[in-house]
């Protein structure tokens, strides 16, 4: 391990030499590349049942408030023969229960940290003020509780909730903390769609880790990995090997890419069509149909999938269609294949549902007057305008009520992506193409393609607050988790940014 680790920094520190260093290098060098290529088709034994999140209990209150009580915790996870794993999840041993609430609810948390660290709970893809946002400086110490409240005001989609500690994102997700938070609204209730949890409306969450030979997490960075550690087996919501038996013809995924740096290319055994209905911030207009979707880190997908009574089908990841240059793109998982969850339908199978013609919103934002523009170069691994990430330091404020445009640019050959919190923005496009079909409903990540400009529009509504920023960051957590990452505030009229507190607002000691 110490060995790999060492040849891994010489050979980034030779910058642009490093392509020719590896193809021309030595044995071990060419030997450890030309087995960077992962393929697992064939090779999964998909014998354990999907696991299913179980949807978080609620209590509501005498004023209506529905309040969720989280329990972040360390425990042990049986994943596979031999000794279990040390992992950490929320309300159990790995992962957390899936939230779900509805548009105009008022929700109320109370999160206790029962690790003998900080961390936090960030709400991925939710409009709400930045004191409950759960970013870097809403902290909750061991043994501390937080209790953050907010109205739940857009559209139905798929979110998740993760930590955000300052430099320790990475390693927090990695050892379990995530889950799924679905939101619902009437309009969306009342589409034909599939919609039972578990059954025809399924929350996949994928993940990827590597295994020591004591069945623990390996958290270390993969040979020569841009990306941090990327793992070569898949867990989907925490299953290793999963099959889930369907019983109706229309399914309905909610993708989420949960993995701290690993894309993925989805796409079936078969190559069948499915339908994408739905991105991170909601349904689509319409259905878009195709065989394969792409999703970096962080970004989420709800798809509809069709069945054949008595079929087997395996939903795959195939190699990368675009994100990645030159021939470290291998040595980050482009060009892996890998066997991720196997369907099986019985003889029969329901049919009761439908996409239908007319779903969500189109984004509307490239109406507005646009109050600001801004530009975004993100570049070595670990900042963003030349500038890494300082919690002390406010990069910029935006103004309530306007909506800007933020161009945003990945200057190296690697892999990043940009998310940004509070809002769903608009792709306006793509180094000045209309953007693709995936990239065309509301989104609050974005993968960016090397070199291209991504232009992205989004309104700043409510919740002023000139001293508690909120967060932009790339979402492959090793980036974020070095830097690449700023803050801005949202400030209301006559405003001036402010500055932040002192160590946060945190919760119990750091
Ligand atoms: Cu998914 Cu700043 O986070
Ligand atoms: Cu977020
Ligand atoms: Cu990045």
């Amino acid at each position: 391990m110490k060995r790999r680790k060492a040849l891994k920094w010489t050979l980034i520190g030779v910058g642009g030499g490093v392509g020719a260093l590896v193809l021309g290098g030595g044995g071990t060098i060419a030997y450890l590349y030309g087995n960077a290529k992962l393929d697992t088709v064939g090779e999964v034994d998909f014998d354990n049942p999907l696991g299913i999140p179980p949807l978080a209990e609620s209590e509501t209150d005498a004023s209506g408030t529905r309040v969720f009580n989280l329990s972040v915790r360390a425990g042990a996870t049986r994943f596979k023969e031999g000794g279990a794993t040390s992992t950490w999840g929320v309300n159990g041993d790995f992962l957390g229960p899936t939230i779900r609430a509805g548009r105009g609810e008022e929700v109320a948390f109370s999160v206790h940290n029962g690790l003998d660290e900080a961390t936090s709970i960030h709400w991925h893809g939710m409009h709400l003020p930045a004191v409950m946002d759960g970013g870097p400086h809403q902290w909750i110490g061991p043994g501390g509780e937080w209790l953050p409240q907010w109205t739940i005001d857009q559209p139905a989609a798929t979110l998740w909730y993760h930590p955000h500690p300052h430099g320790q994102t990475g390693r927090h997700v990695y050892r379990g903390l995530a889950g799924m938070f679905i939101i619902d609204d009437e309009e969306t209730g009342a589409l034909n769609l599939p919609g039972e949890y578990g059954v025809d409306d399924v929350p996949l969450i994928v993940q990827d880790r590597k295994f020591d030979g004591g069945n623990q997490f390996d958290e270390s960075a993969s040979f020569m990995s841009t990306q941090g550690v990327i793992g070569d087996e898949i867990l989907v919501n925490g299953t290793l090997g999963p099959y889930f038996d369907v019983t109706t013809r229309l399914v309905r995924l909610r993708l989420l890419n949960g993995s701290n740096s690993r894309l993925y290319n989805f796409g079936f055994s078969d190559d069948r069509r499915f339908s994408l209905i739905g991105t991170d911030g909601g349904l689509l207009p319409e259905a878009w149909e195709t065989d394969r979707l792409q999703l970096s880190p962080g970004e989420r997908a709800e798809v509809v999938v069709a069945f054949e009574p008595g079929e087997t089908v395996d939903l795959r990841s195939y190699p990368a269609r675009f994100g990645y240059t030159g021939p470290l793109a291998r040595l980050n998982g482009a060009e892996d294949r890998l066997d991720i969850l196997r369907f099986r339908a019985p003889g029969t199978l329901a049919d009761e549902t439908e996409i239908p013609a007319a779903m969500g919103a189109a984004p509307d934002v490239d109406g507005d007057e646009v109050a600001e523009e801004r530009s975004f170069e993100l570049s070595g691994f670990n900042s963003i305008n030349g500038e890494q990430m300082d919690p002390g330091r406010i990069d910029f404020g935006v103004r309530e009520g306007t909506a800007e445009v933020w161009e945003v640019t990945n200057n190296d050959g690697f892999m990043h992506n940009f998310h940004v919190h509070d809002v769903q923005f608009q792709v306006l496009s793509v180094d000045g193409q209309e953007p693709p079909p995936f990239l065309r409903g509301w989104k609050d990540t974005v993968q960016l393609v090397p070199q291209e400009r991504y232009r992205l529009a989004m309104r700043f509504t409510g919740y002023t607050d000139p001293n508690l920023p909120y967060m932009f960051h790339c979402h492959i957590l090793v980036h974020e988790d070095s830097g690449m990452m700023g803050q801005f505030v949202v400030l209301g009229e006559g405003e001036r940014i402010g500055t932040v507190p002192e160590g946060g607002v945190g919760h119990g000691h750091p």
